[in-house]
């Protein structure tokens, strides 16, 4: 293994601007940025922008919308991807299609038999997070650019020709490079359509067997070293990457979720270490059978492996050399996303969710604040500054708790000597601080008209008020929350780096008919909906909410007659949720990112044909769909989709 090196490491160019398109989906348009309006002036941000003469230049406006522009979809049970009239959905880049490296370029085999070596060539599977990164870097080029797109687990039975049932490293070797982050390049072509581009010098593929650094307070910790790195700074890999964030010069954050799903412990049955305790260590052989293949994963072996996952990773997506940067000053817990905002002084904020029930919001804000004009400069930022834990009080107001050793109780008597260690158990420090325990907290978006206004999905939670576990609180106000809600706050004073908030709910999530009150909408008019997931507030002033009903969920009877998971839409104004987009069957809606002119639209199709329940039997792969394959026979594949609007125009409105 080679070892970790500065000369590697991160935003290796320093000669480029800031990636401006990165600037607007935290800011607004350059009309109102021109405008002056008073929730503008507030931000630092803008005083940013607009010290840029470049930004003056190439920010483009956006309409900000006060009304939805299109027809409500209905509920669907087709296996395809329905759209309002006036819209075009096509698949730009599926599971096993090539990234477009130079000269190697092998094509997705129907029946899964690519080998592992071409899988690491093509995209992964389980498309999640994604952010577009216009070419070139510090333009706002909206029909050329940069995806990176996070592969957040496999399907043993879909990856190979016949499933997992017998493991080998071929297999193993394939399910390492099928999850991790893709680069693609992209570009609009003159009849409005995108494609990859095919070869790219940036095509590149992240797996889990990539090399990459660990930084911040926790790097080299005893904690994160193991035989293969004594010196406990180098991963192989990065896994379960879930939704994902940016910075404002131009990287790309991917957030690693259920890393817990890899490793067992067979030996450890009495050893109630704080994985097990706090983070869902199980004792028995996974689903992905890594572990028979390789030592790492089983932590009877490799006892500290595991303490290497559960980061957020930055990227960057220009330098297809430079090496991915995991972030411990971030904390360790089962990253959703990470939203990232900036301080009216200009420190980079980012938000966080640990997606488990009864789990915690977070957010970082860093030491220093970013370099507009120096990308160098802002390579070990995210290295340097404080976490915090949301607690929402029951009267409506909100407190950050920080996160430091030393403070709130967090000293070695409590188990903590030092940061390090606290960052690695990052969700016990949490619970000693009297955080709030959520519905599962999942995506995080900042109003673009005003960066002290946050939304966080609470997907839902089933146990909420079952005997043992937590009750209703103000803030997960609904017991046995199958339908979840969407929780809003408001910074103090509108600052990102704030103390204190208000919060309130914006909607509860539900459908009119429910037997239950407890599964009826509340806070909103509109369509109904359940376990809201994805969410972006965009610069026109659309709020995109995505949902992922698990396949568990979407069995239950209060879900009946709902159909396949979908994508709606807000103006929160108006308080009104509409019906934008059905997926086809099995799948969940995610990963959502546009060009800056907003008449781009590129979300994923995740797991369709979920359960694939003939798992392992490679005549039927799944029997619920074959999207995006028109053969019904067809193995179903996880897919980047391209929204657009039939005359070009901005999307939404
Ligand atoms: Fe990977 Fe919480 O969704
Ligand atoms: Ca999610
Ligand atoms: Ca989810």
């Amino acid at each position: 293994m080679s070892h970790f090196t500065k000369q590697d490491e991160l935003v290796s160019n320093d000669s480029l601007n800031p990636s401006l398109s990165q600037l607007i989906d935290a800011s607004v348009s350059r009309r109102q940025v021109l405008a002056g309006g008073a929730a503008l002036s507030a931000s630092g941000l803008f005083a940013g922008l607009l010290s840029s003469p470049a930004a003056a230049a190439t920010v483009p406006a956006a309409p900000k919308a006060t009304a939805l522009g299109f027809q409500s979809v209905p509920f669907s049970t087709a296996d395809k991807v329905v759209v309002p009239e006036g819209y075009l959905a096509e698949v730009l880049y599926a599971w096993g299609d090539p990234i477009g490296a130079k000269g190697k370029q092998p094509a997705f085999a129907k029946d899964a038999s690519n080998s592992a070596e071409e899988q690491a060539l093509q995209a992964g599977m389980h498309h999640d997070g994604m952010r577009f990164f216009p070419l070139p870097l510090g333009s706002s080029a909206s029909k050329h650019g940069l995806l990176a797109i996070n592969h957040e687990y496999v399907d043993p039975g879909l990856l190979t020709t016949d499933g997992n049932k017998t493991m080998t490293e071929e297999k193993y070797r394939k399910a390492l490079a099928a999850v991790g982050v893709s680069v693609v390049e992209v570009a609009k072509q003159k009849d409005g359509s995108w494609q990859v581009v095919r070869p790219s010098k940036y095509a590149r593929r992240i797996t889990a067997a990539t090399p990459i650094a660990l930084s911040g307070p926790a790097a080299g910790h005893d904690l994160l070293k193991t035989e293969a790195d004594p010196t406990g700074r180098e991963v192989l890999g990065t896994l379960q990457n879930c939704s994902n964030g940016w910075t404002p010069w131009g990287t790309y954050l991917t957030c690693e979720e259920n890393f817990d799903t890899l490793f067992c412990d067979f030996s450890q049955k009495s050893d109630h270490d704080f994985n097990k305790t706090r983070y869902g260590v199980a004792d028995e052989e996974k689903l992905y059978k890594w572990n028979e293949i390789d030592a790492r994963w089983d932590r009877q072996l490799s006892r500290n492996e595991i303490n290497r996952f559960g980061w957020v990773v930055e990227i960057d997506p220009y330098e297809p050399n430079a090496k991915p940067v995991k972030r411990t000053a971030l904390g360790r817990v089962k990253h959703e996303g990470a939203t990232p905002s900036v301080a009216k002084d200009g420190r980079v904020v980012i938000y966080m969710g640990d997606d488990q029930r009864f789990e915690y919001i977070y957010k970082f804000v860093s030491s220093k604040p970013w370099n507009p004009t120096n990308r160098r400069a802002n390579r070990d930022l995210l290295d340097h500054g404080t976490l915090y834990v949301a607690r929402f009080n029951d009267d409506g107001s909100g407190e950050w708790r920080e996160l430091t050793h030393g403070k709130n109780g967090l000293t070695a008597e409590a188990g903590f000597a030092n940061q390090a260690e606290l960052l690695i158990k990052t969700r016990l420090a949490a619970d000693l601080v009297g955080a709030t325990k959520m519905d599962r907290p999942e995506w995080i978006t900042v109003n673009p008209a005003n960066a002290g206004e946050l939304y966080c999905t609470l997907t839902n939670n089933s146990q909420r008020g079952a005997e043992g576990k937590p009750g209703p609180d103000a803030a997960n106000p609904r017991k046995n929350n199958l339908f979840g809600h969407i929780i809003r706050w408001n910074e103090a004073g509108d600052d990102p780096a704030a103390l204190a908030f208000k919060w309130d709910i914006f909607a509860l999530a539900g459908r009119p008919d429910a037997a239950a009150e407890e599964h009826k909408p509340g806070k909103y008019a509109g369509d109904a909906f359940g376990s809201a997931d994805g969410l972006y507030y965009a610069p026109t002033g659309v709020l995109w909410i995505q949902t992922d009903i698990s396949t568990s969920t979407v069995n239950q009877k209060e879900y009946a007659g709902m159909g396949n998971n979908m994508m709606l839409a807000s103006i929160p104004a108006t308080g009104e949720i509409r019906r934008f987009l059905t997926g086809p069957s099995g799948c969940e809606i995610t990963g959502i990112s546009f060009t800056p002119d907003q008449k781009t639209m590129f979300i994923n199709i995740q797991h369709p044909g979920e359960p694939s329940n003939e798992v392992n039997d490679p005549a039927k792969p799944t029997a619920v769909s074959s999207w995006p394959d028109a053969d019904p026979a067809g193995r179903p594949r996880s897919a980047t989709v391209v929204i657009r609007k039939q005359d070009g125009g901005v999307i939404g409105v």
